[in-house]
């Protein structure tokens, strides 16, 4: 078994020594429909360095593939770049098994770690900032705090111009390709857009602050070798260009119709406010949440400039599933959204007027009062719920004139 296990050699003495977790479908509601895989990455260096561990069932697979290039009993240095379960889970048997002269973690890292598995790891921090020195090769580190944890770190390898990004620039996509060049850009763009949306959307102010000092750092980077899915080898810009966007969260021309039906009237309601954005020139997606998941909705969200959710009412409350997705989005902090929400009920009809307060708190710029249709909409409501939309796609485009104005001034 151990020997099918095998590493692959990224850069000069670098190889990627982590597992695929082809059938991993869950990420605390974050549905991962390819897969993942957990990224560790080793330096032959004077010094043998392993960056980072795997989830604890994929151990044997890490130290196999470990096996394939050193004795793994020559690791030296350990660096945990980051203390989620998915990265740290086989730290206590790595260290166990290896027993390094070094554990390293950045200041928070070294804490959660504590935190964590309490006597069984002991972390040296590093300090933001820090060169630490491999004997023939060197890593910079430098603090990523709240990106996506507060102990979260990337570091920097000098020789080969390596940037170990933690879960930036990750996706999780399970593959037998090692390489982002080697796989469809559709998939990694979508993958990418998919895991910043479900991820990284609440820091995105601190990706930019992050693209920013990575730019500053004078870093020569060939190479984005990230925790999740594949290494960035060739056209970096694109990671970076993507996350660039990302994170800038412009609206763009899209409205996003997220709703929940008992019997059907919610629905017709939210395709007419769909057709009604779409006269008005934007790009509209109207999602069922009985077919779409809440993190697909996420992902929808992150280049829209309208968000509009509808449902029917159950026993005075909003549909479970549009509670759900509301949950899960108010988290993840969308901005510059405009929207409204609406809904069918029989008798007191509490869903739209629950969900417009919600938006409120998620700082959505509601343009109307939910729009409330008691039983079935006839022709007047239905027209109504197109001039919503209507509305509401005028508005979505001004808004984005504003932003473009404003990035112009
Ligand atoms: Fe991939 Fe935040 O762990």
């Amino acid at each position: 078994m151990k020997g099918i296990y095998k590493a692959v050699k990224i850069a000069e003495r670098v190889y990627w020594v982590g597992a695929v977790d082809w059938n991993i479908r869950d990420f605390h509601g974050y549905r991962t429909k390819r897969g993942s895989t957990y990224n560790a990455y080793l330096i032959v260096a004077d010094k043998i360095t392993l960056l980072d561990t795997v989830r604890e069932p994929f151990y044997e697979e890490m130290m196999a593939r470990i096996a394939s290039v050193v004795d793994p009993a020559r690791i030296e240095v350990v660096v945990s770049h980051h203390a989620e379960m998915d990265h740290s889970g086989s730290l206590p048997r790595a260290l166990q098994a290896v027993r390094p002269k070094e554990v390293y973690a950045s200041v928070m890292g070294a804490k959660a770690l504590k935190e964590i598995f309490h006597d069984a790891v002991a972390v040296k921090a590093v300090r933001d900032g820090e060169k630490m020195s491999l004997g023939d090769m060197s890593l910079t580190f430098l603090e990523t705090r709240m990106l996506h944890w507060p102990d979260s770190m990337i570091s920097y390898l000098e020789e080969g111009g390596v940037l170990f990004s933690q879960d930036a620039f990750g996706m999780h996509l399970a593959s037998s390709a090692r390489f982002a060049d080697e796989i469809d850009p559709a998939v990694l763009d979508y993958e990418g857009g998919t895991y910043f949306a479900n991820i990284l959307l609440p820091y995105a102010p601190l990706v930019a602050k992050l693209l920013d000092r990575v730019k500053a750092s004078g870093f020569t980077i060939n190479m984005i070798a990230p925790d999740h899915g594949p290494v960035w080898r060739r056209d970096l810009e694109r990671p970076l260009a993507n996350y660039a966007r990302w994170a800038a969260q412009e609206p763009g021309p899209k409205g996003v119709v997220v709703y929940g039906t008992m019997w059907h009237s919610t629905e017709t309601m939210a395709r007419h406010i769909g057709e009604g954005m779409a006269d008005k020139g934007l790009e509209v997606k109207v999602m069922s949440l009985d077919t779409n998941h809440r993190s697909d909705v996420a992902y929808e969200i992150l280049d829209a400039g309208a968000l509009v959710v509808g449902s029917s009412t159950l026993n005075n409350q909003m549909l479970p599933a549009v509670a759900d997705v509301m949950t899960y989005l108010k988290g993840l902090r969308p901005r510059n959204l405009v929207g409204a929400a609406f809904g069918s009920y029989g008798w007191s009809g509490e869903a739209a007027v629950h969900l417009t307060e919600i938006m409120k708190e998620m700082n959505v710029r509601v343009l109307a009062d939910p729009l409330r249709v008691r039983q079935v909409p006839d022709e007047r409501a239905l027209a109504e719920c197109v001039a919503l939309g209507a509305r509401i796609g005028e508005e979505c485009l001004k808004t984005m004139e504003g932003s473009e104005g404003e990035q112009g001034g």
